[in-house]
C-alpha cells in the first residue's frame, strides 16, 4: 500500500522517525524548530525552507534538524528547498472564506499563468520542456485527472480539437489506472491536478510512463510527486488554494490549456499568424473580463438567497457549454449539499427530463452562439414542465429574457475561452448559498483538499 508515517519511540525522546511510499509528505526547518506535514501551505506560516522526501526514504526529525536515509539506514543528502508563496497567501487577508478569497484572486493568478508563458505577441513553452519538434510529433493527445481538473480537461478537449486539430480523449485517473488503455506511442498524456499528489492521477501518470508514452503535467504544486514524476511540466501560478472546493487553480489549469493550443496549432500550421495574435490577445483580456463578472457578484448573492431550500438542481448545456455545467454542478454539490446534475442539453429527453417537476432550478448555459437556439429550446421543454429557469448567456443575447426567469450575462469573448468567464457566476452561486446555509464553505463534509488515496 502507500503509506506516510511519523513515528515516535520511547526510547528515542526528542526525535521523531518518518517514512513515506506514494503518499505525499515534505518537512520543513525554521529557528531549531522542525515541521512534518502532507503538503506546503499546511506549514507555509512557520516556514518557507522546505525538503521534499522521497519515495521509499526515511528521516531522523530533531529540533531543527532533520537526516535523510534510504531503506538500507544509509545517510542521504537533500537539497532544503525555499518555497516563493508567501504565509499571507494562505490567509483571508479580511475575507469571511478562503473559498471568496481565492474566487477574487483569479484576475491576478490567471494573469500570471498566460504572462508565464506569453510573450509579447507569441506564446513560449521552453520553460515547460516541449520543443517544436515534440509539439509536431504528437499523435493524441490524452487528458487523464479527477474532478474538477477532469472538468478542465473535457473544456480543453473542445479547444485542443477545434485549434490544433489533434484528437483529445478526456480520462478520470480512477478509470484510466484500471483499464489497461491502448496508447499510441506517439501520444502525449497530459495529467491535470491543483495538489500534484492526488492518488488516481499520479497512478495513471504511472502508468502511461510505464508504457513509455510521453507525459505533461499541469500542475499547481512545485515539488509534488506528479510534478517531478512527469517528464514535462506546466506549472499554474495560482498560489496555495486552501478552500477544499477549487476556484482560482481549475481557472488557471484552464488557461494553460488554452495557452498548450493555441502553440500546438501554430506550430503545426493549423491557424495562419494573424489568427494566433487574435487569440493571444483574447487570452489576456480575460483577467479584467473575470474582475468585471465579479463587480456584479451582488447579484448572484440575492438570487442565491432565495435557492437556499432547492433540493435538485440541473445544469444544462451543450458543448463547452457542457463542461461549464459539469464545474458549476460539482461547486453546487460539494459546497452547497444540495444535490444537482449537469446534463448535456440534448440528453435531457432520454430519461432525465422525467425528473422536471415545479419550481426545479434549471441553470442553462449558453456561451456557444451556434448552441444557442438549440439549448434555449431544451430549456423551454423544462419550462412547459414546471421548472424555474437561470440562464447565463454573453451580453449582447438578450432575448434569453423572454425564456429565462433570471439571466445572469458574461462579457464577450471568443466562444473557446468562455469557460473561464461563466464559471464564475457559477462558483459565486455556490459559495452564497452554501454561507446562506450556514455551511462550512472551506471545509465541507467529507471532502479532503488533496485526495492522497484512492
Ligand atoms: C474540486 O472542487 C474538488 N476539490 C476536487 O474535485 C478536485 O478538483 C480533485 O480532487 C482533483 O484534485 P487535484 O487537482 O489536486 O488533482
Amino acid at each position: 500500500g502507500s503509506y506516510a508515517l511519523a513515528v515516535m519511540f520511547n526510547e528515542y525522546p526528542e526525535e521523531i522517525y518518518v517514512a513515506r511510499k506514494d503518499s505525499p509528505m515534505i518537512l520543513g526547518v525554521e529557528d531549531g524548530k522542525s515541521y512534518i506535514a502532507s503538503d506546503v501551505p499546511a506549514i507555509l506560516k512557520y516556514t518557507r525552507n522546505v525538503y521534499y522526501i522521497g519515495n521509499m526514504e526515511m528521516a531522523r526529525v530533531r529540533k531543527g534538524e532533520i537526516t535523510f536515509y534510504n531503506l538500507d539506514g544509509d545517510e542521504i543528502e537533500k537539497e532544503l528547498k525555499t518555497i516563493d508563496w508567501n504565509a499571507e497567501a494562505a490567509e483571508k487577508a479580511g475575507y469571511e472564506h478562503f473559498m471568496m478569497k481565492e474566487i477574487h484572486e483569479q484576475p491576478k493568478v490567471v494573469g500570471d499563468t498566460i504572462n508565464s508563458v506569453v510573450k509579447e505577441d507569441f506564446i513560449d513553452l521552453s520553460n515547460v520542456g516541449l520543443s517544436e519538434e515534440d509539439i509536431k510529433e504528437i499523435s493524441q493527445i490524452y487528458i487523464v485527472a479527477c474532478g474538477s481538473a477532469y472538468h478542465v480537461g473535457i473544456a480543453a478537449q473542445y479547444v485542443i480539437e477545434d485549434l490544433a486539430k489533434i484528437p483529445v480523449r478526456v480520462e478520470l485517473g480512477s478509470e484510466f489506472r484500471y483499464r489497461n488503455p491502448l496508447l499510441d506511442k506517439n501520444g502525449l498524456v497530459v495529467v491535470i491536478s491543483q495538489s500534484g499528489e492526488t492518488a488516481d492521477s499520479l497512478a495513471a501518470l504511472r502508468e502511461a510512463k510505464e508504457k513509455g508514452v510521453r507525459t505533461l503535467g499541469i500542475v499547481n504544486v512545485v515539488g509534488s510527486s506528479i510534478a517531478r514524476e512527469a517528464d514535462s511540466v506546466f506549472y499554474t501560478l495560482a498560489g496555495p488554494e486552501i478552500a477544499v472546493a477549487t476556484t482560482k487553480a481549475y481557472s488557471t489549469q484552464l488557461v494553460a490549456t488554452y495557452a498548450l493550443a493555441i502553440q500546438f496549432a501554430k506550430v503545426r500550421g493549423e491557424i495562419s499568424e494573424e489568427r494566433y495574435v487574435e487569440l493571444i490577445e483574447e487570452v489576456k483580456t480575460l483577467p479584467e473580463k473575470i474582475a468585471k463578472i465579479l463587480e456584479d457578484k451582488e447579484r448572484i448573492q440575492w438570487f442565491a438567497s432565495k435557492q437556499v431550500n432547492a433540493h435538485d438542481v440541473f445544469f444544462v448545456g451543450r458543448g463547452i457549454d457542457y463542461a461549464i455545467c459539469m464545474e458549476g454542478s460539482l461547486k453546487m454539490k460539494e459546497i452547497s449539499y444540495i444535490h444537482s446534475e449537469a446534463y448535456a442539453a440534448g440528453e435531457l429527453k432520454h430519461g432525465t427530463i422525467s425528473l422536471i417537476e415545479d419550481d426545479i432550478l434549471v441553470v442553462g448555459v449558453l456561451t456557444q452562439p451556434e448552441l444557442y437556439e438549440k439549448t434555449i429550446s431544451n430549456m423551454l421543454e423544462c419550462k412547459s414542465r414546471g421548472a424555474y429557469l437561470m440562464g447565463l448567456t454573453t451580453f449582447g443575447k438578450y432575448n434569453i429574457e423572454d425564456t429565462a426567469d433570471f439571466t445572469v450575462y458574461i462579457p464577450k469573448t471568443d466562444p473557446l475561452f468562455a469557460t473561464s468567464l461563466a464559471v464564475i457566476p457559477l462558483q459565486l452561486l455556490g459559495y452564497y448559498i452554501s454561507v446562506a446555509k450556514g455551511l462550512d464553505v472551506d471545509k465541507p463534509r467529507n471532502l479532503a483538499k488533496s485526495v492522497t488515496v484512492e
